[in-house]
């Protein structure tokens, strides 16, 4: 089918569906019992993300029983710094764990001179993934954006308060503004390869925009952003990029106006009258049914999803989860909500 058909590429262009394309963030993954095979067949997480067979065959597995309007690659946001020389694992039960990045010295000992050899295989699953999938079906590849990414580098794990991170930002200015302008560079890099081996939308992962002030989320979560989204539309015309500024709350109207994104995928705290009035009418927007409904199932999922849809649907619209997928959802939950929004009438 010529890209221009699917449904998914056609509602990131300014169409509106009825019903309206939809995929879910974190579609492969642990809530899904042929993942967990995989997965353990392939070792650790990190050997899964650069296994070009495993990981095709887990994007695919969500498809399989649900029918998405889209797959997403199956990678991590943390290979980037993986690529650039840092030390990367994810242990059982606690989640990644890097070595951190805290002064110059550490920094010194990153460079985007190895990335693409690093990244190989996963070109090669966006390549498999490009041949393998249904007609219908976007391929979507992506990125963390600098911001989200720098976070876990600084850090060296997951954080709530991020005081490493804003440590940097507020103390050393310079320093953090050199690791920025690094994960700019490789994470363009990364995405117009993706590209190249297949990615037709690309999605840019900010989880922790929500934990910016104005004036650092306009230099640190809008400035990388729109500097990405214009590389990726001057260097490879045609391909629309999403946003996912999470937990931005009003600064989700800047962050569109200002970064020229194609979509923006919105988090569960986005009122809906105030999304389709603000945003909706500047981009496609995606999102945004809370994942724990997913887990509850049953009516008060199916109130949820007629909610969105029935104020977002009537606009370019692609539905989503407001963020993953967690691992306890019961996967006959998301066979319920894949046909109640294919069953939508408007
Ligand atoms: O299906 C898909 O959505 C594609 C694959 C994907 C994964 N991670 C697989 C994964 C994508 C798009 C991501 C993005 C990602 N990774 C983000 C941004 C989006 C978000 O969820 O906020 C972030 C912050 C990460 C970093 C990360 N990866 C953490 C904090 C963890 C540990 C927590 C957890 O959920 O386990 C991971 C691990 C991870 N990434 C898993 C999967 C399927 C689980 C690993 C396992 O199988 O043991």
């Amino acid at each position: 089918m010529p890209k221009a058909s699917k449904p998914f590429l056609r509602a990131l262009a300014g169409e509106t569906l009825t019903p309206p394309p939809f995929w879910l963030m974190r579609q492969a993954g642990r809530y899904l019992p042929e993942y967990r095979a995989t997965r353990a067949e392939a070792g650790s997480f990190l050997d899964l993300c650069y296994n070009p067979g495993f990981a095709t065959e887990v994007t695919l597995q969500p498809l399989r029983r649900y029918g998405f309007d889209a797959a997403i690659l199956f990678s991590d946001i943390l290979v980037v710094p993986d690529a650039l020389g840092q030390q990367v694992a994810f242990k059982e039960g606690e989640g990644p764990v890097l070595t951190p990045i805290r002064s110059a010295m550490d920094l010194d000992g990153l460079d985007v001179s190895g990335l693409h050899d690093h990244l190989a295989p996963v070109y090669q699953t966006m390549a498999n993934l490009s041949a393998a999938i249904p007609a219908t079906t976007a391929l979507i590849g992506f990125a963390g954006a600098p911001w989200t990414v720098a976070t876990y580098m600084i850090e060296g794990h997951g954080s709530k308060d991020f005081a490493a991170a804003k440590g940097m930002m507020f103390g050393q200015p310079e320093l953090f503004a050199r690791l920025m302008a690094l994960l700019i560079q490789a994470t363009g890099d990364y995405l117009i390869r993706q590209i190249d081996h297949g990615a037709e939308a690309i999605q840019i992962f900010d989880t922790w925009a929500g934990a910016l002030p104005e004036d650092q989320f306009e230099r640190w979560v809008i400035g990388p952003t729109r500097s990405l989204v214009e590389r990726i539309h001057t260097e490879r015309p045609g391909v629309p990029v999403i946003g996912f500024p999470r937990q931005a709350g009003i600064l989700y109207q800047r962050f569109v106006s200002e970064t020229k994104v194609d979509g923006v995928s919105l988090d569960p705290s986005v009122p809906l009258d105030w999304a389709a009035a603000e945003l909706q009418t500047r981009c496609t927007v995606q999102g945004n049914l809370d994942p724990l409904l997913v887990v509850a199932g049953g009516e008060a999922m199916d109130a949820g999803i007629d909610r969105v849809l029935s104020v977002l649907g009537k606009g370019p619209f692609i539905f989503n989860l407001g963020h993953g997928i967690v691992p306890p959802t019961p996967p006959e939950n998301v066979a319920r909500l894949a046909a109640r929004v294919k069953g939508w009438t408007g």
